[in-house]
């Protein structure tokens, strides 16, 4: 059977990238059919839209979505993008590789971030004389889904989980997500620790190694998880996936990189390596590996971009990368 991808490179060092991740996906061994379809400025300012309606058919239509980065349009494309997947979860590896500078090259774990409720419900009101108010929204139905989701990526990693809240002043809303992590919890016999998310923060910092998957609501997830970007040195490294019950969209976690894009210097790091998580996604987990540590085995030994203090571009990287598999 071939799987239908969706290729939405989109702008800046997307359109360098995503075709660099294209070229790791046709060295492997499935067959895919891959097609391309059009998001963010530069169709915007042709069409009038940044998301056309024959994209997301497009998105639907597919098993699973690569996209790039949008640039000013972002927020327009990608929030619709995880909505034409359904998206519930969202998947962010963040670690360290050997051969590249991080601040705690240690760091290994994963955010399993809710992906559709809490403070981003875009319920605010402006009640005027300076007073403004947003709805935090927490439901038993999704804080169940994405507890049952991570408890499962858990499994399969065999990983231990913890569950950051705020439940000790968010007592309702992240009560609730506690209570209906921890009844899912006790469904599966699965064991998890809590931490506040402040602490969290102080500890991710200061010893990242005592996580694996950090189940986090959205606004925790969101943020700790850049943080922990910030421990394994560059952007150019993190990649990404949005998952829903039957569709799902790998993307990196960088943007269109205005000050490099054109010049092919872009790491494909990112890119290849959310390439790697939606081979794993579609089955194909050692295909998956092999993506991932032929990426590894490259960041060690180069060649490198830029970013990474070496001289290599995009181009170079990719077939160092495909010449590995
Ligand atoms: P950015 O991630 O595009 O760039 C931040 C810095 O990291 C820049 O110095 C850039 O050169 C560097 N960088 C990022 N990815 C890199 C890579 N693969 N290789 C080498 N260096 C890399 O974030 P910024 O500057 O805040 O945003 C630029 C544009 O991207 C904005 O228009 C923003 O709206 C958009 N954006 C889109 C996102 C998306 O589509 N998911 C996510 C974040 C930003
Ligand atoms: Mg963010």
């Amino acid at each position: 059977m071939t799987d239908e991808i969706a290729i939405i490179p989109g702008d800046g060092i997307g359109r360098e990238v995503v075709p660099a991740a294209v070229r790791v996906l046709e060295a492997t061994e499935p067959s895919f059919a891959f097609t391309e379809a059009e998001a963010g400025d530069a169709v915007a300012e042709r069409e009038g839209t940044p998301l056309p309606d024959s994209t997301v058919e497009t998105v639907e239509a597919a098993d699973a979505t690569l996209f790039g980065a949008a640039g000013e349009t972002a927020a327009d494309v990608i929030l619709p993008l995880r909505e034409a997947v359904g998206s519930f979860a969202n998947v962010r590896p963040a670690r360290a590789y050997p051969g590249v500078d991080a601040l705690r090259p240690e760091t290994d774990l994963v955010f399993v971030r809710e992906n559709t409720e809490g403070v981003y419900s875009g319920i605010e009101s402006d009640l005027g004389e300076g007073v403004t108010t947003l709805t935090r929204v927490v439901t038993e139905s999704a804080s169940r889904r994405i507890a049952e989701f991570g408890f499962a990526y858990a499994d399969e990693h065999d990983a231990d989980v913890t569950v950051t809240h705020k439940a000790n002043v968010m007592r309702t809303t992240d009560g609730r997500f506690l209570d209906a992590v921890d009844a899912v919890a006790a469904e599966r016999g699965a064991d998890y620790d809590t931490e506040l998310m402040d602490a969290l923060a102080t500890k991710l910092l200061l010893d990242p190694t005592q996580y694996d998957v950090v189940l986090c609501p959205n606004l925790a997830g969101d943020v700790l998880s850049d943080l922990a970007a910030g421990l394994v040195g560059g952007l150019g490294l993190l990649p990404s996936a949005n998952v829903g019950a039957d569709n799902a969209l790998f993307e990196p976690v960088h943007g269109t990189a205005p000050d490099i894009a054109g010049e092919g210097v872009a790491n494909p790091a990112a890119a290849i390596l959310s390439a790697a998580m939606l081979l794993t996604h579609l089955g194909y987990e050692d295909e998956g590996a092999r993506v991932r540590s032929a990426v590894e085995r490259t960041l060690e030994e180069g060649p490198r971009t830029p970013d990474l203090g070496g001289t290599a571009t995009t181009d170079e990287v990719a077939a160092a990368v495909v010449s590995r598999l």
